[in-house]
Order: structure tokens, then C-alpha cells, then sequence
């Protein structure tokens, strides 16, 4: 039997992934004979998913990297590309006809592309965090390599020992100068800023509460909710509300899968493919 070029996913768990979704859709648009699947791994798993990589007869050429691999995956690699290695994190994989494998991180450049969709402009702007797991290190990373950073970056997270560590691990790569981590939420001074960020799951459950007090959001303010199912949280349906501007995941998820695929492809996607992968991201949603 003929091996189609596989490419897919690992993480755990995986039964929400829309990336099936997304990467299968360009396939279809480009006429490609190949195919993405979800590889749901435990993570005693990752160590021989990796060694049969190396295989010859392999017919996977690319993969992308979720939650909770993206930091373990890296010793398997044989080179990071800059952004990544800044950002210790992985979340695309590309191989090589001769099975080499490089890692990258497209998540950053993902939300740096939707903020830039949106007009939003980070450079000196004041900017609030919720959360501080690997969407943050990816946004953090991205922000803190831009030319004329943002004015400052407040962070807020449940357990302060988390982001303490993230911010030790990054500034040792990039300037985290303006980075300060703050203990309540009143102190991520959300009044003054331009932009604040949920990377929390906390919305994911339309009973979850709301964590930011609603008197504090205002019209000069866009709120990005990195959650995207549902499509409005109450932060966002709140934020609204307030007159600020809202924004959810969903574009993040599509930059970084079309950053990926062009990856894997080593091509520039053209702006049909690409809506036909954001096309079958809102059917995926709307069909539940
Ligand atoms: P991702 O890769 O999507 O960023 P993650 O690494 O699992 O996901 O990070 C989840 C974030 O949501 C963390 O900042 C977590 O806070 P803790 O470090 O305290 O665990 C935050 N989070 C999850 N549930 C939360 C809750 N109920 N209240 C506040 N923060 C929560």
C-alpha cells in the first residue's frame, strides 16, 4: 500500500482540535494528495512517536505541537529556528525527505499577524495580561522582539510562582524590561492600557465568571480573548458592553496554522487557500 504524506498533530487531549480542520481544507483547496490527523499522545509516548520519526519509511513530513508538548518536544529536534529558540516553545514541526527535524513557533508571529489584521498597532502601547502559560510565552516573546516595544506589560496570574518562573526563563533570551508581573487585578492598571489579553481558560465554560471587574473596561481598550469556542465570552460580551473593541482566538488559531502549512510546504499559501482554511474553521465552529 502507497503511504500518503501524513501530516497532523500531537498534544493531549485532542478531540477539540479544529487543525484537522483547517490543514485538511488546504490540502482539498491545493489539490494535494495528503492528509492531517490527530496524533493524541501520552506522555510516555512522546519519546518513540519522536525515534519513529527518524524512520525512513515514515510517511509523516510535518507535524504541529500542543498543549502539553510544546517545551518537552525540543530535545527530539535537531535544529530551532530563531523565534522558537527565543521562545522555547515548539509548535510546528517540519521534516525533511532525509528525516531531519526542525521546530518552530508560529504562534507568536499568529497573533502578531491578527493584531496587525485588526490595525492595532503594539509599539509603546500599555498592555494588560491574564494568564501564564504557553499562549502568554508565545505572546511575550513576540512582543518583546518587536522594534519599539510596548510601554509596558503587566501580568496577572492565579499562581504567581508560574509566571515568576515564565518571566526568569524568557529574560534570559529577550528584553523583559517592561515586563512587570503584578499580584490582583486591580493592579494590572487595565484603566490605562490599550490592550488586554485573556490566555486564561477561564471563559471556556459559559458559567465561568467574569475575573476582570467590568467597571474597569473602556472604550479605548481592545480586549483579546485567545478562547474562540465560544466565540463571545462573557469578558468579551462584557467588554462589548463597554464600548471596547473585541477580538477572539479564532484569527490567532488561523495564523498559525497558515504559518505552519507554509512551513511544511516551504510555499506562500495564496488568499483562496487561505480562506478556504478559515472557511472550514467557522463551519467547524458553527457545526459544533
Ligand atoms: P495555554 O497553552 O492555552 O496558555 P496553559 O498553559 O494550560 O494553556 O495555561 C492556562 C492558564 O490559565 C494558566 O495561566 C492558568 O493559571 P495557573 O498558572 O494558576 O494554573 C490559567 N487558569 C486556568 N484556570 C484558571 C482559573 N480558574 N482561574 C484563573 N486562571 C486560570
Amino acid at each position: 500500500m502507497k503511504n500518503v504524506p501524513t501530516y497532523g498533530i500531537i498534544g493531549y487531549p485532542l478531540s477539540h482540535s479544529l487543525s484537522p480542520v483547517m490543514h485538511n481544507a488546504a490540502f482539498e483547496a491545493l489539490g494535494v494528495e495528503a492528509i492531517y490527523k490527530t496524533f493524541p499522545l501520552q506522555d510516555d509516548e512522546v519519546e518513540v512517536f519522536f525515534e519513529n520519526l527518524r524512520r525512513e519509511d515514515s510517511p509523516i513530513f510535518g507535524l504541529n505541537v500542543t498543549v502539553p508538548y510544546k517545551e518537552k518536544v525540543i530535545p527530539y529536534l535537531d535544529t530551532l529556528a530563531p523565534f522558537a529558540k527565543r521562545a522555547m516553545a515548539v509548535n510546528t514541526v517540519v521534516i525533511s525527505q532525509d528525516r531531519k527535524l526542525t521546530g518552530y513557533n508560529t504562534d507568536g508571529p499568529g497573533f502578531l499577524a491578527h493584531l496587525t489584521e485588526l490595525k492595532f498597532d503594539p509599539r509603546g502601547k500599555r498592555v494588560a495580561i491574564l494568564g501564564a502559560g504557553g499562549t502568554t510565552r508565545a505572546i511575550l516573546t513576540v512582543l518583546g522582539l518587536i522594534p519599539e516595544k510596548p510601554e509596558f506589560i503587566k501580568i496577572y496570574n492565579r499562581t504567581i510562582s508560574t509566571v515568576e518562573g515564565l518571566i526568569r526563563d524568557l529574560e534570559q533570551r529577550v528584553d523583559m524590561s517592561n515586563v512587570e508581573i503584578v499580584s490582583s487585578i486591580e493592579d494590572l492598571d487595565i484603566e490605562l492600557a490599550d490592550l488586554l489579553i485573556n490566555t486564561t481558560s477561564v471563559g471556556l465554560n459559559p458559567r465561568d465568571p467574569l475575573l476582570v471587574p467590568e467597571e474597569m473596561l473602556h472604550s479605548n481598550l481592545l480586549v483579546y480573548d485567545v478562547i474562540y469556542n465560544p466565540a463571545q465570552t462573557l469578558l468579551l460580551k462584557t467588554a462589548k458592553k463597554m464600548g471596547a473593541k473585541t477580538a477572539n482566538g479564532l484569527e490567532m488559531l488561523f495564523y498559525q496554522g497558515v504559518l505552519a502549512f507554509q512551513h511544511w510546504a516551504n510555499v506562500q499559501l495564496d488568499a483562496d487557500v487561505k480562506n478556504k482554511m478559515r472557511q472550514s474553521l467557522r463551519e467547524a465552529i458553527q457545526n459544533g
